[in-house]
């Protein structure tokens, strides 16, 4: 997988994962685990900074979106885990003016004791994201959401951090040995946090991508010719069987909430009874993406490169 190459020269590996063989109930469906893997990558980072400087997440929440504090405080808690050190900026939105959160921005990027920031999104509407977003100092940059780091993505080098969940759903699908090689993959979803670089990353292992949106025509038929379909549409369970072909791999990106209080995804449970892996909601891709945090959060403390750089 050749996005990992960066994380793999600071010693980090894509344990194997391929002899796990654990189903969904009464199906042949593999339950592809992000918790076990995540909780593989919390035990290399606690063994690597032994023997280095201990790297530290700054973590800015504005406002009181309930899932944002939920995905905030697994970061925050996995971070301290993993033995790594972060520090949490929970901001009042009546409190601070876009101009107050990119001056804290700003001393945070200056600070040498932070080695990564990350501003939970979405941000509330008063604020201008991408105003925000681009103060931050690329090498600092751990959501790999910057203009520099998604080109270096785009131009497969891979010399710095790439967005968390995407990246997470590669690490998984290499580690339970799905090649992707000449295969179709269907990403439904373009956005710049997962639809867009899963597409490129899908694409630099080879795998001929159709990037779907809410525009695309004739998704049933699409989605029925793909290999390995990634659900990042945001709409709960749209994902249903009849869009699935034998066989296929599922990858649920979606989390929501439903009435009666349960979780679900973009991917309706009767996907099961075709796909021949799936990843759970919770426990699939969520956890990866905390886990490739804590990886780009390394990665920002240790990497030569990017020290040389600086
Ligand atoms: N909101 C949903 N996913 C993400 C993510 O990966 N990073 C940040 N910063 N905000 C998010």
């Amino acid at each position: 997988m050749k996005a990992f190459k960066r994380a793999e020269s600071n010693g980090f590996i894509i344990p194997d994962l391929t002899l796990e063989s654990a189903y969904f109930e009464n199906t042949n469906c593999k339950i592809l685990d992000g918790k076990k893997l995540s909780n593989n990558f919390v035990q290399q980072s606690q063994a690597l900074i032994s023997a280095r400087k201990i790297p530290c997440l700054a973590v800015i929440l504005v406002g009181s979106d309930p899932a944002s504090k939920v995905y905030v405080n697994n970061k925050i808690k996995i971070f301290k885990e993993a033995g790594f050190l972060s520090k949490s900026f929970i901001l009042n939105e009546a409190d601070y003016s876009e101009q107050d959160i990119i001056n804290l921005i700003i001393s945070l990027n200056k600070d040498e004791n932070i080695d990564g920031i990350l501003v939970q999104l979405p941000l509330p509407k008063k604020y201008n994201s991408i105003n925000i977003l681009n103060t931050i100092d690329s090498h600092k940059d751990v959501d790999g959401f910057l203009a520099h780091n998604m080109g270096s993505l785009a131009t497969g080098e891979f010399n710095t951090a790439i967005a968390c969940t995407p990246f997470g759903v590669m690490v998984l699908l290499h580690a339970y040995g799905i090649q992707l090689a000449g295969k179709h993959a269907v990403v439904i979803g373009r956005s710049n946090i997962v639809g867009k670089p899963m597409g490129l990353l899908l694409l630099s292992d080879d795998a001929t991508v159709t990037l779907a949106h809410s525009k695309t025509k004739n998704l049933k038929e699409i989605c029925k010719s793909a290999d390995v379909i990634v659900a990042a549409a945001g709409q709960p369970e749209i994902l249903t069987s009849d869009y699935v072909s034998n066989g296929a791999i599922v990858v649920d990106v979606g989390i929501h909430r439903k009435i009666d209080g349960k979780l679900c995804g973009d991917v309706h449970s009767s996907v099961k009874e075709k796909a021949s892996a799936l990843t759970p909601v919770p426990g699939g891709v969520g956890p990866m993406t905390i886990a490739m945090l804590l990886l780009n959060t390394a990665l920002s403390a240790w990497d030569l490169i990017n020290k040389k750089e600086k």
